[in-house]
């Protein structure tokens, strides 16, 4: 071949995108994948042997490597507002009639569009190349995720156009089919599922590894684009000519001139909203006249010149074949329903929560029922009502048992969480939940220790495995004994265990699975006291005086390190090697901080608080919420409240968001 690199690479850049395009937006490839896949490679190829003219629009560049420890804070230029719902076409008129009183001469014509239910992202494109995706946040304030954006393949990299500077907005979302697939790893893995597309692609947009952001296939719809000359008169256009620029825009768009139309458009879709791939909450309506939206501008929180109608929950019937009881990590004993598959809102439900025994008797619930279900915007499904109607003859009211359902031991009625509780700690079924946990990504992270594992692990008794702590005697014999274990999934899940003794202390912490410590207040915990040995040393009164901590968490904590079985758990992850002592900080000498407590009051721009304080620690410093005389620095940010004038008054040094970045070496 006689070309020169660098114009094959341009070649193939140009036509990988083309060809990513017509797959990802218009869903209508016209070469087949492997052909796609050797160009791919060839691109990848040629860029190893000259790093220099790798493109930044370069498939290759979608997936960066860089994990990011945090996500910088960055200020909209045009804040992020939100819409005015709406739920009848009453609500509807009303909106119409303050926009004729606006403009009361005018000829009215309004868009409507689907309404999609995900995550608003905000891109932004200099000379058409993609330099910046920033999610909503708090409206004005955004985390700028641009590796993690640029993993999305519907988003384009570079517009058709060297547009010179335009920011493009929509919506991120996750396709039922790609969601359910999400969903069966991360049940597959031990991991919960996520309730909903919509969390699950806000989980995803946010997490650390842009590589696995890639793995989750989101989808971009977009609906709104801003250059500092708007080239059109309507939000049609506009629309139009972002799908030129090569994005996806929701096709089911109507342009009306009345709002009967929009009425009947709405009504159309509530009854087809289940046809679509994707779930949807509702249809936006927006003037299509920028003129007339100009005019009518904004409220602080939303424009005047749209409208969100937001369809009710959806709701589906079956038949509830069986109610089972399901123990939980703590006991809680919940009642769940088996159901009649049935499709509802895009997803196959065969499981709903029944919540409690109250909920159970209120409803009288029976097996064998016909019941309504209802899945709102962010629930696990729920058992709305029965349809007394359709009850079975001779059906015969549910009796909750009077013991447990899994070890037989006497249920419990704690009165005080309206819970039937089984008080067995070993009950298996506890001990099962208590290792998943323990395993889970967040806590000690052991891959492959899946609920189908720990379910073998824990029934077989050869396993010898009674609490997490006896995860770390398993060997390869007694692993490869087991179902369905080949000997490399087993090396794995050794390998795994092993490197789980890593895991820092405050995760140890949290992995333990004590009632009322999360994640924060485990690190809190192991900040003001350091070890295992320490906590257990601490009082009820030493346990209170760290912020962080109340009277419940202090007397369950404290009661968990003294019960025997506990501590006989904590013996044997001590003779494993886990971490049961807070490294020493990994900062180079003290710092700025060291020793210093710390307050920060008010927002700041750079950080977000969580990370703020993260900061201070990893500096040597203690983070606290609450000030006091012995408080030695308040940082304070926009609106600081009444904090910073009790540090004035105290007399405690404060300094404002530039000092304080000063002083820790980040201004
Ligand atoms: S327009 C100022 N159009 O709904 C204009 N929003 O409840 C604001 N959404 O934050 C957005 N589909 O995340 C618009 N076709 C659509 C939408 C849409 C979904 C989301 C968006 C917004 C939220 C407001």
């Amino acid at each position: 071949m006689s070309e020169k690199p660098a114009d094959r690479i341009d070649g193939l850049v140009r036509e990988l995108n083309e060809h990513n395009y017509r797959y990802n937006v218009l869903n209508a490839p016209i070469i087949p994948d492997q052909d796609f896949d050797r160009l791919l490679r060839e691109l990848i190829e040629l860029e190893a042997e000259h790093p220099d003219l790798v493109r930044p629009d370069s498939p290759t560049q979608r997936v960066g490597s860089d994990l990011s420890e945090t996500f910088p804070t960055v200020v909209h230029n045009i804040p992020m507002l939100s819409l005015d719902n709406t739920y009848s076409e009453d609500e509807l008129r009303e909106f119409e009639t303050r926009i004729r009183r606006e403009l009361p001469s005018e000829d009215l014509c309004y868009v409507a569009e689907l309404k999609i239910d995900g995550v608003a992202l905000s891109l932004t494109y200099e000379n058409g190349l993609l330099v910046r995706g920033v999610t909503r946040g708090d409206g004005v304030r955004g985390e700028d995720i641009t590796p993690n954006v640029k993993t999305i393949p519907s988003i384009p990299i570079r517009l058709r156009e060297p547009v010179d500077r335009c920011e493009v907005r929509g919506e991120v979302y996750l396709a039922h089919k790609t969601f359910q697939a999400i969903n069966r790893e991360r049940e597959k893995a031990g991991e919960t599922p996520f309730a909903n597309p919509r969390n699950a692609a806000a989980g995803s947009l946010k997490l650390r590894d842009p590589r696995l952001v890639a793995k989750r296939r989101l989808s971009f719809f977009a609906y709104f684009f801003r250059t500092p000359d708007p080239p059109f008169h309507t939000h049609a256009e506009t629309l139009d000519y972002l799908q030129h620029l090569r994005f996806a825009v929701n096709s089911e768009r109507a342009v009306c001139d009345t709002l009967d139309d929009i009425v009947d458009h709405i009504h159309a879709w509530d009854r087809k909203r289940d046809t679509l791939p994707y779930d949807i909450d509702g249809v936006v309506v927006k003037l299509n006249a920028t003129s007339q939206q100009d005019k009518l501008s904004a409220t602080s929180k939303a424009p005047r010149w749209a409208i969100a109608f937001k369809f009710s929950a959806q709701q589906a019937e079956t038949v509830l074949r069986r109610i089972v009881l399901q123990v939980g990590r703590t006991g809680v004993v919940t009642p769940v329903a088996e159901l009649e598959p049935v499709l509802l809102a895009g997803t196959t439900v065969s499981r709903a929560t029944l919540h409690n025994r109250e909920e159970l008797e209120r409803k009288e619930i029976r097996e064998g029922d016909t019941v309504r279900l209802e899945k709102g915007g962010d629930v696990i499904p729920k058992v709305v009502e029965v349809i007394r109607e359709k009850r079975p003859a001779g059906s015969r009211p549910f009796r909750f048992p009077d013991a447990c359902p899994v070890c037989n031991t006497p249920l419990v009625h704690d009165k005080v969480e309206v819970a039937i509780r089984c008080i067995n700690t070993r009950c298996p079924a506890q001990v099962k939940a208590n290792i998943l946990h323990f395993a889970s990504r967040t806590a000690m992270d052991i891959e492959g220790l899946g609920v189908a594992l720990v379910n073998q692990l824990v029934d077989n008794t050869n396993t010898r495995v009674h609490d997490a702590g006896d995860l770390y005697s398993l060997d390869m014999e007694t692993l490869a004994g087991l179902e369905r274990m080949a000997q490399k999934s087993a090396q794995n899940l050794l390998d795994a265990l092993k490197a789980s003794r890593a895991r820092p202390f405050h995760r140890v912490l949290f992995a333990l699975g004590i009632r009322h410590v999360g994640a924060t207040v485990a690190r809190a915990l192991a900040d003001a006291f350091g070890s295992i040995d320490r906590l257990r040393e601490a009082s009820i009164e030493d346990l209170e005086a760290v912020h962080e901590i109340g009277p419940a968490i202090a007397r369950s904590l404290h009661d968990f390190l003294r019960a025997e079985q506990n501590r006989a758990v904590i013996e044997k992850l001590r003779a494993a090697g886990v971490q049961l002592e807070a490294e020493q900080q990994a900062h180079t000498g003290p710092g700025p901080l060291e020793g210093k407590t710390v307050v920060i009051t008010g927002a700041l721009s750079r950080w977000g608080r969580q990370q703020a304080q993260d900061l201070v620690r990893s500096l040597g410093g203690k983070p606290t919420s609450s000030l006091s005389k012995k408080t030695d620095l308040v940082v304070v940010g926009e609106n600081p409240g009444s904090k910073k004038d009790k540090a004035e008054a105290f007399g405690i040094r404060i300094l404002n968001e530039e000092a304080f970045a000063e002083l820790i070496g980040e201004g």
